[in-house]
């Protein structure tokens, strides 16, 4: 590794996205679980109309690789010197995803591991890697963030199995200047275990391991208490998006792409509001994609349509909060990189 530089500054220069070619709308989801909802209960309380939900067999993995092709495909720089993967729906309990990605992508050598945030995943590791970089530990940082909720949701949970979608996306992180496109200009971190409860699976962890977890036969699905988690996602999201502009020195109103955890568009519209952000400076893809936990936010970056309107170097603003409890946000200058789309990379027949 090349030695530390400590002025450098932590810069997206290339941006990718992998979505599963499935969409299913909203009377797909109802129909399947026999669901005692509606489509318009989905869209009014949601603001979600279809996802897309990976085929069976496709894992975690397989759309990671093809974020993170596309995300090296953008930048032109096919040799990160570290990969980071947010996901909470590994391939497997163990080992972790990231190495199997990296090798799938020729990259066997470097650091790669998972971090698990939930869906505050992508912007942890996106600190990780400003962190990394600032450091001098290392010069590219290829972070890559791929959730399949579908392989972890009850299908007949009408408070779930509506809001969750798959897919990935990812962003190579280089060592450059502060006042490039894509530039990072403050982070803020932050987690409360009191409400570990709120979002969880409750079996096959070293709790309550598979073999002696207590009689419940839907205690491998995800669980979550949406009224309860809501609240907190509206008063996190804010107080850490006001912190990330406040270490930045920015006023809101100079933000021009506010860019929130894609959980549900009454809570963007909550957070924006109380920002102070107007509707035409926000920025999102629930409609089309629902919740992708961790690649939400990234995927939203991703979008050519998000690019055709804002320019390289103005102010953005990026806030998630997911299970943990945990939160995050980052403000930095938008990124020039050209976006790329990819497919899901089938697992080759020696994978587990
Ligand atoms: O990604 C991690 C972060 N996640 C979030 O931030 C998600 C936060 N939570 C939410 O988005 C919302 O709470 C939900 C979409 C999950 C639920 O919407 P809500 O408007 O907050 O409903 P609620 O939880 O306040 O429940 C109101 C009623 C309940 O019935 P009762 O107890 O009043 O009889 C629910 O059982 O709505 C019921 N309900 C539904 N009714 C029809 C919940 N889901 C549905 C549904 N269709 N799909």
């Amino acid at each position: 590794m090349r030695p530390p530089d400590t002025t450098a500054a932590a810069v997206i220069t290339g941006i990718g996205a992998c979505l599963p070619p499935r969409v299913v709308d909203n009377d797909a989801v109802i129909a399947r679980g026999a669901l005692l909802t509606d489509d318009t209960w989905i869209r009014e309380r949601t603001g979600i109309a279809r996802r897309r939900h990976a085929d069976a067999g496709t894992s975690t993995g397989d759309l990671a690789v093809g974020a993170g092709r596309a995300a090296l495909s953008s930048s032109g720089d096919r040799h990160p010197q570290m990969l980071l993967l947010a996901t909470s729906t590994p391939d497997h309990p163990c080992p972790a995803t990231a190495p199997s990605v990296a090798h799938r992508l020729g990259l066997d050598g470097i650091p790669a591991f998972d971090i698990a945030a939930v869906c505050s995943g992508f912007l942890y590791a996106l600190a990780m890697a400003t962190a990394l970089i600032r450091a001098g530990t290392c010069a590219t940082v290829l972070v890559i963030a791929a959730d399949t909720y579908t392989t972890i949701v009850n299908p007949r949970d009408r408070e779930t199995a509506p809001i969750f979608g798959d897919g990935a996306a990812a962003v190579l992180v280089t060592a450059g200047h502060e006042d490039e496109p894509g530039a990072v200009s403050a982070l803020d971190l932050g987690s409360d275990g009191s409400g570990s409860d709120l979002i969880t699976i409750p079996n096959g962890g070293s709790r309550h391991p598979r073999h002696t977890a207590p009689a419940d036969p839907d205690g491998h699905y995800f669980r979550m208490r949406g009224r309860a988690v809501y609240a907190h996602a509206v008063r996190r999201m804010t107080q850490s998006a006001n912190s990330a502009l406040q270490q930045a020195g920015w006023a809101p109103e100079t933000v021009r792409a506010f860019i929130g955890h894609q959980a549900n568009q009454r809570i963007l519209d909550s957070v924006g509001d109380r920002l102070g952000i107007v509707p035409v400076h926000r920025f999102g893809n629930i409609e089309e994609l629902g919740n992708t936990a961790a690649a939400s936010i990234p995927l939203v970056l991703a979008d050519p349509a998000v690019h055709a309107v804002v320019k390289p170097a103005e102010r953005a603003l990026l806030t998630a909060f997911g299970g943990g409890l945990t939160w995050a946000s980052i403000a930095l200058n938008w990124p020039s990189a050209t976006p790329v789309s990819d497919q899901p990379s089938p697992s080759s027949p020696h994978l587990p």
